[in-house]
Order: C-alpha cells, then sequence, then structure tokens
C-alpha cells in the first residue's frame, strides 16, 4: 500500500485521558482512509532536530471527517512534546505502515486482549469487526495499572456496543489482577476463538500460552524500538522460530504476527 506523504497534520484536540496519558485527534484524510486495525504511524514530535527519529504510535481511532486518533503515555521527551501540543499545532504524521490484524471468517468468536497502551489499536479494531457484519462473539478484556488509566477507554468500548472486563494491578476497578485471568472466565472452552492481543510483552506472551494450552489462534501485535518504521533500518529486527540467525522485522512483517511466528522467551 502507499504511504500518505508526511504532509503537517492539523492538531484539533489534545485530551489528556488520565495520568500521563493523552488523546490526539490529528487531520490526516489520507491515513484515516487507508488505515487497517493494527497498523501505525510515525510521528515527528518536535520540528526541530531534537528528538531526531520519528516515534511510532498504533491508530487508536479514525473518523470519516478525515481524523486519525492516537493514544499516548509520556515515557520521554518525544511523547512529552506530543502531550503538550495544542489545538492549531501542525505534526508530520507518516503513515499507516506495517500489517495489522487478520478479521476472521465471519462465525468464529473474538476476544481482543489489552494492556496498557497496547488498548489503542484494540477501539479501532473492534469498531472495524462490528462494521465488518461480524456475527460471532466480540468481548474485550482490558488490563491497566489503576483504574483511572482506563475509565474513558472503558465508556469508547462500552459506546460502541461491547462490554469490556476490565482488570487493574491495584485493585481500583474491576478484577484485581492480571488480564490474562479474565480469560478462562470469560470465554467459553468448547467454542472456536480467535485471540487478538496488544500490550506488553509479559502479558503477550501470558495470552500466547492460554492460547496454546486452549488450542485457539491468536494474533499478536509486537512493540520493538523503531528508528524508520518502513524496512530501511533493521533496527526492529526479532528471530525467527526455527532458526534463530534470521530475522523478521516488526515494522514491516508486522507489528501483528501469528503468535507461533514468535520466539518466546
Ligand atoms: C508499533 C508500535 C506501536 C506503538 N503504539 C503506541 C501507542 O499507541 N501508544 C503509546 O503510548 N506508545 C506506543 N508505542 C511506544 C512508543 O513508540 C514509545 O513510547 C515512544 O516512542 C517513546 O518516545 P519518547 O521519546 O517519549 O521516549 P524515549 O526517550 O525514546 O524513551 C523513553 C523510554 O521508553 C523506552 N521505549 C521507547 N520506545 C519504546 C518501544 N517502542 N518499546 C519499548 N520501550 C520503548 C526507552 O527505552 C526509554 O526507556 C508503540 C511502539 C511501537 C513499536
Ligand atoms: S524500524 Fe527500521 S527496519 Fe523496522
Amino acid at each position: 500500500m502507499e504511504h500518505s506523504l508526511t504532509r503537517p497534520s492539523e492538531v484539533v484536540r489534545t485530551e489528556a485521558l488520565g495520568r500521563d496519558i493523552y488523546r490526539l485527534t490529528l487531520v490526516a484524510p489520507q491515513i484515516a482512509e487507508d488505515a487497517r486495525p493494527g497498523q501505525f504511524v510515525m510521528v515527528q514530535t518536535a520540528a526541530g532536530k531534537d528528538p531526531l527519529l520519528r516515534r511510532p504510535f498504533s491508530i487508536h481511532q479514525i473518523a470519516g471527517n478525515g481524523t486519525v486518533q492516537i493514544l499516548l503515555k509520556v515515557v520521554g521527551r518525544g511523547t512529552r512534546l506530543l502531550a503538550e501540543t495544542k489545538q492549531g499545532d501542525f505534526i508530520s504524521v507518516f503513515g499507516p505502515l506495517g500489517k495489522g490484524f487478520s478479521i476472521p471468517k465471519a462465525g468464529q468468536n473474538i476476544c481482543m486482549v489489552g494492556g496498557g497502551m497496547g488498548i489503542a489499536p484494540l477501539l479501532f479494531l473492534g469498531k472495524w469487526i462490528l462494521r465488518s457484519g461480524f456475527d460471532g462473539k466480540l468481548i474485550a478484556l482490558l488490563g491497566a495499572r489503576c483504574g483511572d488509566e482506563i475509565t474513558t477507554l472503558k465508556e469508547d468500548f462500552i459506546h460502541l456496543g461491547l462490554h469490556p472486563m476490565i482488570a487493574t494491578d491495584d485493585g481500583s476497578a474491576g478484577h484485581h489482577g492480571l488480564v490474562t485471568d479474565l480469560m478462562p472466565r470469560n470465554m467459553t472452552p468448547d467454542e472456536e476463538w480467535l485471540v487478538l492481543t496488544c500490550g506488553p510483552y509479559p502479558m503477550m506472551r501470558g495470552v500466547a500460552k492460554i492460547c496454546k494450552q486452549k488450542n485457539w489462534s491468536c494474533q499478536v501485535s509486537m512493540e520493538t524500538m523503531m528508528a524508520c518504521g518502513m524496512g530501511a533500518c533493521l533496527g526492529c529486527a526479532i528471530s525467527k522460530p526455527n532458526d534463530l540467525h534470521s530475522y523478521q522485522h516488526v515494522c514491516k512483517d508486522g507489528p501483528v504476527f501469528e503468535m507461533s511466528d514468535i520466539v518466546w522467551r
């Protein structure tokens, strides 16, 4: 697919959703038109050379008016600068990039499992699945450190018509514990499930382990450091299973992979 050019995108809204969590709405009609759930964009965080490199963010939502949203947590200088953008600012956004989730045939049940900022692509994914005429069960299991991180996102899933199950590390909302604890409780063992997951590596490893035990299919959205986002720098290489000396690239071959394509450590 052709990428939208790096035309500056106007920031139309910056929302604070919780401590250090922000949602940016950007005018990017071509990205909004081309994007598929699980794809990402590379975002320039400052006009000058510091930081020099663009930062990758999942496409969180798109809208018919040509806007694209990203959800971000402030972890360093680039994300801090993005969180400080104001309505009317312009930032350069490149994408959509990578391979997203493969949406299954009708009739299969789908469970989306997200943790932390890994929840970002699942809202777009859920909406896409529902609009595709999908007729199986669709559930969302969402994990966060505390209730404050998840309140607005939970409402967004409810607005879609889903009733997400929540797990928090501190027990301030939903189940006190791991989001993976929610899988056996909410997924009927005698039915066929496809699990679509995005979040911290240990969480996805736990999800993949359960799926393997239950013989459920699973696609995982991997996260690595990325410099170019399009297969040129080779900085996002991860080993291929069965041959640890050959590599695949998260930005180009992923970020979404079948769980069997990942070497789980
Ligand atoms: C495909 C993809 C999609 C992503 N989607 C989102 C998203 O939707 N929302 C979101 O908040 N973040 C997302 N990220 C992570 C995001 O790109 C980083 O948090 C961001 O680049 C940090 O930039 P910074 O300048 O603020 O921090 P830096 O100063 O660059 O780094 C701060 C700290 O974060 C660590 N870090 C930076 N990037 C990564 C990374 N990719 N993986 C693990 N650790 C990292 C650094 O090692 C350092 O410890 C995604 C990453 C990838 C690869
Ligand atoms: S980020 Fe450069 S090759 Fe993947």
